[in-house]
């Protein structure tokens, strides 16, 4: 089965992160399909919510970090940019539901969609700098304006991790359910949101992040850092320490 299953249940285009073995890494090929999906949810009309989740027991746990490493070694740009531009552009409403770890882009892209539900499991991290990192997603602009500065450092700073109910009181999600109703209480935002007047719910949406001018700009300037950041000797001692089990050394750095 593929890493992203795409499918339609009447007006929902359901997309689930499916690569549980590896707690939903995001390859490459993972961002290229959710681009793929969003942008057909925008093209066609007989789709009016998209609903995004993750199988087994995690959201996702973000960017593949083996996929980070081979980046480093390429100048290439960074794979989760194209992605990125589709989730902040998106006009069709995104309804995400989250159990389990939600990790770097695992929580940034939360930060674009317009209604979360969260599992009591979900537990949200975006550890960027302990990775030698900089954040991504406009989450340095985003994070500050829902949360305030000093929760905004904790969270992105420090990489302190945010709980359901944390993240609820916050204002990060719309309701925590127990594990077991997530998908259905997240289908069934899905479904009052798609028997709306989909012209209204769009237009409604757009009005809501015009505030947002400044994200596509935002994105951009954290990704040339970004992947700057990517080939420095902090970040490949952090990847290494990853692959290899143990627990990262930054005593040498200055
Ligand atoms: N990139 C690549 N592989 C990942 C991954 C990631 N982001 N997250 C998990 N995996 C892999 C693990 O390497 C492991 O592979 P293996 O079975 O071949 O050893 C497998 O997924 C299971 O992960 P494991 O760490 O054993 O599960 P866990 O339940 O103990 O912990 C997480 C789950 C998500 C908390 C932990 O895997 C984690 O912290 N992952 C890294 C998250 C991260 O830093 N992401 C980058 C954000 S910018």
């Amino acid at each position: 089965m593929s890493d992203v299953v795409v499918t339609q249940s009447g007006p929902v285009l359901e997309i689930l992160f499916n690569r549980p073995e590896k707690k939903n890494a995001l390859t490459r090929a993972m961002y290229a399909a959710v681009e793929g999906a969003f942008r057909h949810a925008d093209e066609d009309p007989s789709i009016r919510v998209v609903l995004l989740s993750g199988a087994g027991d995690t959201f996702t746990s973000g960017n593949d970090i083996k996929d980070f490493q081979a980046r480093a070694a390429t100048n290439e740009a960074v794979h989760a940019s194209p992605f990125l531009t589709a989730l902040s552009s998106l006009a069709t409403p995104l309804v995400a539901a989250v159990n389990g770890a939600a990790i770097g882009v695992g929580t940034t892209m939360l930060a674009h969609a317009d209604l979360v539900v969260a599992a009591r499991s979900a537990r949200f991290v975006m550890p960027f700098t302990s990775l030698g990192l900089v954040p991504e997603a406009a989450s340095s602009l985003l994070f500050p304006r829902l949360v305030g500065h000093q929760r905004a450092s904790a969270l992105l700073l420090l990489g302190e991790p945010m709980d359901a109910e944390t993240a609820r009181e916050w204002g990060f999600v719309n309701q925590v359910v127990a594990d077991e109703d997530l998908m259905a209480t997240a289908r069934g935002v899905a479904s009052r949101l798609a028997a709306l007047p989909p012209a209204a719910v769009r237009q409604t949406k757009d009005l809501i992040k015009n505030g947002r001018g400044d994200v596509p700009g935002r994105i951009a300037e954290e990704l040339v850092l970004f992947r700057d950041r990517l080939r420095s000797p902090e970040a490949a001692e952090a990847f290494q320490a990853f692959v290899e089990k143990r627990k990262a050394d930054f005593s040498k750095f200055s």
